[in-house]
């Protein structure tokens, strides 16, 4: 027997009915960023590869280990997209989006990093994130915050934390370097080997290490707070006083760094306490440098991005698994005849309401096409067989209520309208 062929490791196949989650919540995504002002961008699944090496940084994890790097047919280098704020970046600089005004842009769509799969963690990802470019002031960061925060609270999940920092920017980070430096130097040979390779090159990133070893020197560590610059200061306390406006609880949480090098001033993150190892959902922050170090203008930005696996794992675990509502009318006929009558309200149903149509056309028993009915979730069955072709009148069965009804056949648009009126139509 040939062997199967399965879905590539870290990659999720997204089937029924599980699709549907997706559906509403990216319908929700939609209109929560129309009612935010911010516009949709899709960019090209795959980039030049010096997109992210300049973008995302070269110490960093994402271009050191995990890009999906390829050289095309001709012999150039691409990667597919390992997240998308550099692309954006590259987009509105190339369509001269910038020079027309601060842009408030978002996008949903799939990442790529090659990863190590645990449950929470893929190597072909979903994000939903926004980017505004042009704002300096810390409105724009408690704007996109607020974003992000809007979308946890319209679906009411509970043990959900918003974590923010500062990591200053190019005029205090050397000083803090430094500090810390200094304080991990003399100990350098207890820490894990992946700080030891990190140190010299990226020492703020120890600060978000996980590994046992490192996490006594870690808590001893000098905190930014004490290095930030006068403007610094002054930008992470006006994003606090605007958190506290806009009434969104928050900690400072010092240790939070992020793993992309784009980074000055705020950076946040909101985690939940129902993701285990995996717990952060939503991460982002500003990137005053990123815009001009990728070819444009001296120009600020701030963003975030959500990982919609993990949003709807959370969902899922505050809702339970309850079962979708029933929705829609399952055609019953049983017969060649009623089939014929059937069809044309079928076509009807589909072409003049909103009421999903089921039909099945194969012979079988009652009992079988009710079964059926149930697979596909509908609330109503309309049967028709002899008995009701000769009386005229079809069978309207609540499926939730197990009641039924007649209704008499007359032509598909006045059944159709029939349908409508019995099922309320909000089916
Ligand atoms: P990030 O922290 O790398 O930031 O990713 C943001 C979110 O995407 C994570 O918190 C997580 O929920 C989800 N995510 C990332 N990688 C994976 C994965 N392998 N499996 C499942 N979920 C994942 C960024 O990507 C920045 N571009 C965010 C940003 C936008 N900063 C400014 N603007």
């Amino acid at each position: 027997m040939a062997s199967k062929i399965t879905a590539p490791r870290g990659t999720q196949d997204l089937i029924p009915p599980h699709s549907a989650r997706w559906q509403e919540l990216e319908a929700k995504i939609h209109a929560l960023a129309r009612r935010f002002g911010y516009a949709e961008v899709r960019t090209p699944l795959f980039e030049a590869t010096e997109l992210f090496v300049r973008g995302v940084g070269e110490t960093t994890d994402i271009v050191e280990k995990e890009m999906y790097t390829f050289t095309d047919k001709g012999g150039r280098s691409m990667t597919l997209r390992p997240e998308w704020t550099a692309p954006v970046v590259r987009a509105a600089l190339e369509h001269q989006m910038l020079a027309r005004g601060p842009q408030r842009l978002y996008y949903v769509g799939p990442i790529f990093r090659y990863e190590r799969p645990q449950k929470g963690r893929y190597r072909q990802s979903h994000q939903f994130g926004v980017e505004c470019t042009g704002y300096r002031g810390a409105e724009a960061d408690a704007e996109v915050i607020s974003l992000g925060w809007e979308l946890i609270r319209a679906y009411g999940i509970e043990g959900v934390s918003l974590r923010i920092n500062s990591i200053g920017d190019a005029s205090c980070r050397p000083r803090y370097r430094q500090a810390l430096l200094e304080h991990f130097r003399p100990n350098i040979a207890q820490l894990s080997e992946e700080a030891q390779r990190r140190i010299e090159r990226n020492p703020l990133r120890l600060l978000d290490s996980k590994e046992e070893r490192d996490l006594r020197f870690v808590a001893s560590a000098p905190h930014f707070e004490d290095f930030l610059c006068e403007e610094c200061r002054e930008h992470f306390a006006s994003l606090r006083a605007n958190l506290d406006l806009l009434e969104i609880p928050y900690s400072i949480d010092w240790r939070i760094v992020r793993g992309l090098d784009y980074y000055t001033r705020t950076v946040f993150e909101v985690s939940s306490n129902v993701l285990g190892a995996q717990s952060t959902l939503c991460g982002g922050g500003r990137y005053d440098d990123l815009i001009a170090s990728l070819g444009g203008p001296n120009m600020p930005a701030v963003g975030f991005a959500l990982g919609i696996e993990r949003f709807l794992m959370v969902v899922e675990a505050s809702r339970g698994s309850a079962a979708a509502p029933r929705a829609g009318i399952q055609a019953i006929a049983l017969g060649a005849q009623a089939r014929a009558t059937l069809l044309p309200i079928v076509g009807e149903l589909r072409r003049a309401t909103e009421i999903p149509a089921f039909m099945d056309y194969e012979e079988r028993k009652l009992l079988a096409h009710l079964k059926i009915a149930d697979r596909n979730g509908a609330r109503f069955a309309l049967i028709v067989g002899s008995e009701e072709l000769a009386s005229g009148q079809a069978v309207l069965r609540d499926l939730e209520g197990r009641t039924d009804r007649r209704l008499p056949l007359l032509s598909p648009k006045d059944v159709a309208d029939a349908l409508v009126e019995a099922t309320g139509g909000s089916l």
